[in-house]
């Protein structure tokens, strides 16, 4: 399925680490949100406003609780501004804890986590309704699911306009050909479904732009 290579790869300069910004900052950075599209994520710090690529680690940090898994982790942003829990990947991105084969096969046990999550990533999993399944197999009851993602056509788009500042699309070396550039509500909703998670709820943010789905696993 892939070519991965084996040396570590860095995903962004050195920041790892993101904070919930002030409300100016925020107001700041929605006014600038045209430049920031074009812009990378260290250009964006360089002009003290929140790189679009931070918001989605924004809003999954006001819904994760307890030990989180982060699936398609990237250098873990997401883990490490949240503070406990596990970053998982199939490229050996500088800051991952764990490198897997294949993300439906984890090397953890049954309700290990009180979070999944998959920030900007099943789009780009070729067999993600099985990855999805997997990762409901170690859900705690009780717990939940977080996924980020963008619609297909504006996520064409979007990936277009960032081709040279996405370390993903520049580095990972994987066959593109089976990746979705974006996926419909209806299609997260029904993955999300199929693994066996409930009460599914999604909120847009940024501008309605993005949009995260929140769903709970049951308690028996
Ligand atoms: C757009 S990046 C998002 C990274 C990170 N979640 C974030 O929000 O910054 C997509 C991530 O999905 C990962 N990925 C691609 N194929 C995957 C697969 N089959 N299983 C797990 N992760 C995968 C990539 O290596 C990359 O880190």
């Amino acid at each position: 399925m892939s070519s991965v290579p084996n040396e570590p790869m860095d995903y962004y300069d050195g920041v790892s680490i993101v904070e919930r910004p002030s409300v100016a900052k925020t107001l700041a950075s929605r006014v600038a949100f045209p430049v920031l599209a074009l812009l990378s994520r260290e250009q964006s710090y360089k002009l003290h406003l929140t790189p679009i690529d931070d918001e989605r680690v924004i809003m999954a940090l006001k819904h994760a609780k307890g030990k989180v898994l982060d699936i398609g982790c990237g250098s873990n942003t997401f883990v490490r501004s949240h503070g406990e829990g596990t970053g998982v990947d199939v490229a050996p991105w500088k800051g991952c804890d764990v490198v897997v084969e294949d993300a439906a096969k984890l090397p953890f046990e049954n309700d290990a986590y009180d979070t999944v999550s998959y920030l900007a990533c099943l789009n780009h999993i070729p067999n993600r309704d099985d990855v999805v399944k997997e990762g409901f197999r170690v859900t705690k009851p009780g717990g939940r699911v977080l996924v980020t993602m963008i619609p297909p056509r504006l996520g064409s788009f979007i990936h277009w306009l960032r081709e040279r500042n996405d370390p993903d699309h520049k580095q990972r070396h994987i066959d593109h050909a089976h990746e979705l550039m974006g996926m419909s509500r209806q299609h997260v909703t029904r993955i999300l479904k199929d693994a066996g998670y409930t009460d599914i709820r999604s909120r847009a943010f940024v501008f309605g732009l993005n949009r995260i789905f929140i769903a709970d696993k049951p308690t028996s």
